[in-house]
C-alpha cells in the first residue's frame, strides 16, 4: 500500500510549490493522520506540527465534531450557491463572523481560500470607488516580500520576485513599498518610516488612481515582521487623507493566531476590509472570506447596483457548517485567551536560542514566530543564496523533519525558520520544539562554518 502511494504520488500528483525532481531518489512525505498538535506519516512516524499544516489547523487535528458537522450538512443540503440564492449555513456563519469582527465589519463575501479573498478584495475596492464616482482608482499598494496569493491579481500584490517574475505581465496597478523589518534598518531610522513610505507612494502614483493598500497585521513573507508601535494608526491616517481603502490581509493572522479573533484587534486599527481563510474553518474544509465594513457594502445595496463577481464554491454549505463548528470549539475552549496566556512562554523558549551563533533575530506575535538565521551575528551578515540553499535544503528542513518537527524553513527573504503551532499547543510542545531546534541549529552553524572555510580554501 505504502509503496503504491509513493509510486502513484511520483507518477500522478503535481505537488504545489515543490521541486518534484528532489523526490526522484527520496520518498514523498505522505501524512496520513492527525491528532491534536501531531500528525503521522504513512510509516507511523509522529511529527509535531509546528506549522499547523501551513498556518491552518488552528484548533488542532482530529476534531471529530467538525467532521460530524460536515457529514450532517452534506446529508441535509450538500450544495447550493450564494449566487442570487442563500442557504442557512452561509447566513449563520456570516452573522456569526459579523458578531465577532470588530467595529463595523458586518458583511461577509465568502470565497474558497485566501488568494480568492485577496483577488475579490481588490476587485471590490475598484468597484466601490467606481460606484462612488471615482473610476480611476484602481492601483493596489502592498509591501515587499509579502505573500498575498498566486492568482494574477493576488500575485500582483505579492512582493516576491521569484514568484512574480515568471508570470509577468501581471495585473496592471501593483505598487510595492518597504516592509517593517526593522532588524535590517539603520538604528537612527524614524520608526514610522515604512508607514510614511506608503504616503510617498500614493502621492507619486497620484492619489486619485489608488484604490487600496493591503497589509498583513504581522507579515509572513520574510519571516513574521511585526509592525512598529503606531504603524497602523499612521497608515490609517494616510489612507483617510487620500481616500484610499485599507485592506487587512488576515489569511494567517485571524482566528486566534495572534491571540485575537482578528489581527487588526491586536494592533488597534480599523480596516475597511479584512481578507481571511485558513483558520476560518481550521482547514477542515476550504473556506475564505472578505469581511467588509458597512460603508463598503452600502453602494451595492440599492437599486440595480451589483458587485459583478463570485465563485461557484464561495461559501459552500459544507465549508460553512465546518466554519460554524470551528467557532464553537474556539469559543468553548477560549483559544484566543489560551494564546494570549501562553505566547509569552512560547517566545521565551524561542528567545532562549539566541545564544546560538546562527540565531540573528527572533520575532513575531501570538503563535506566529520566526527565527532569522545569520552568518555573523555581530554584523548581521546573511548567507549567500548558495549558502542558504546548502543550509536550508541541504540540511535544516530534512533534519528537522527527521527529528519529528514540522516547521518552515524559507529563504525568499533572508533565511528563516518559522513556527506557527496549533493554538492548543502549550508547555509540552514548546519544550519539544526547543529540544529539536537547539541541537539542529547548533549543528547547522557548525556545518556552515565548515562549509564556508572549505569554500574559502
Ligand atoms: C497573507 C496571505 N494572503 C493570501 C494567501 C493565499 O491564500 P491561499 O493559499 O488560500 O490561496 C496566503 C497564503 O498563505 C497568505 O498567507
Amino acid at each position: 500500500m505504502s509503496g503504491d502511494l509513493q509510486d502513484q504520488a511520483k507518477r500522478h500528483l503535481w505537488m504545489h510549490f515543490t521541486r518534484m525532481g528532489s523526490y526522484a531518489d527520496a520518498d514523498v512525505p505522505v501524512i496520513v493522520r492527525g491528532e491534536g498538535c501531531y500528525v503521522y506519516d504513512e510509516h507511523g512516524n509522529r511529527y509535531l506540527d509546528g506549522l499547523s499544516a501551513l498556518y491552518c489547523v488552528n484548533i488542532g487535528h482530529g476534531r471529530a465534531e467538525l467532521g460530524d458537522a460536515a457529514a450532517a450538512q452534506a446529508k441535509e443540503l450538500a450544495f447550493y450557491t450564494n449566487w442570487s440564492y442563500a442557504h442557512p449555513r452561509s447566513i449563520e456563519l456570516a452573522t456569526r463572523i459579523a458578531g465577532l469582527a470588530p467595529g463595523n465589519l458586518n458583511r461577509v463575501f465568502f470565497t474558497s481560500g485566501g488568494s480568492e479573498a485577496v483577488e475579490s478584495a481588490w476587485k471590490l475596492a475598484k468597484a466601490y470607488h467606481a460606484a462612488k464616482g471615482e473610476p480611476l482608482r484602481h492601483k493596489l499598494i502592498s509591501r515587499k516580500l509579502a505573500y498575498h496569493g498566486v492568482t494574477m491579481g493576488a500575485l500582483t500584490a505579492t512582493g516576491l520576485t521569484a514568484l512574480r517574475q515568471p508570470f509577468e505581465p501581471l495585473t496592471p496597478g501593483g505598487i510595492h513599498v518597504p516592509n517593517t523589518n526593522s532588524y535590517r534598518w539603520e538604528e537612527d531610522r524614524d520608526q514610522l518610516w515604512a508607514a510614511d513610505a506608503i504616503e510617498e507612494a500614493i502621492e507619486f502614483a497620484g492619489p486619485e488612481t489608488v484604490a487600496a493598500v493591503i497589509l498583513e497585521p504581522v507579515q509572513n513573507g520574510g519571516g513574521c515582521f511585526v509592525p512598529q508601535d503606531g504603524y497602523f494608526q499612521r497608515v490609517r491616517e494616510i489612507c483617510d487623507r487620500h481616500g484610499v481603502l485599507l485592506i487587512s490581509d488576515e489569511v494567517i493572522c485571524s482566528w486566534g493566531r495572534l491571540g485575537h479573533w482578528f489581527g487588526c484587534e491586536r494592533y488597534g486599527y480599523a480596516p475597511d476590509m479584512v481578507t481571511t481563510a485558513k483558520g476560518i474553518s481550521s482547514a477542515y474544509a476550504p473556506l475564505g472570506a472578505v469581511i467588509t465594513a458597512d460603508h463598503i457594502a452600502e453602494p451595492f445595496l440599492h437599486g440595480k447596483a451589483i458587485f459583478n463577481h463570485g465563485f461557484t464554491f464561495g461559501g459552500h454549505p459544507v465549508a460553512c457548517a465546518v466554519g460554524l463548528a470551528n467557532i464553537d470549539v474556539m469559543e468553548r475552549e477560549d483559544l484566543c485567551g489560551h494564546v494570549r496566556e501562553n505566547e509569552g512562554r512560547f517566545r521565551e523558549v524561542l528567545d532562549s536560542l539566541r545564544d546560538l551563533p546562527i540565531v540573528g533575530d527572533v520575532r513575531g506575535a501570538g503563535y506566529f514566530h520566526a527565527i532569522e538565521l545569520v552568518k555573523n551575528k555581530d554584523t548581521k551578515e546573511t548567507f549567500s543564496s548558495h549558502e542558504s540553499e546548502e543550509l536550508l535544503r541541504g540540511f535544516l528542513s530534512g533534519e528537522l523533519f527527521r527529528r519529528g518537527l514540522i516547521c518552515r524553513t524559507d529563504d525568499r527573504g533572508d533565511p528563516i525558520v518559522q513556527l506557527s503551532p496549533p493554538l492548543i499547543a502549550g508547555e509540552e510542545q514548546f519544550e519539544e520544539i526547543e529540544a529539536i531546534l537547539r541541537p539542529v541549529l547548533s549543528e547547522a552553524s557548525e556545518r556552515m562554518e565548515r562549509w564556508s572555510s572549505l569554500s574559502r580554501a
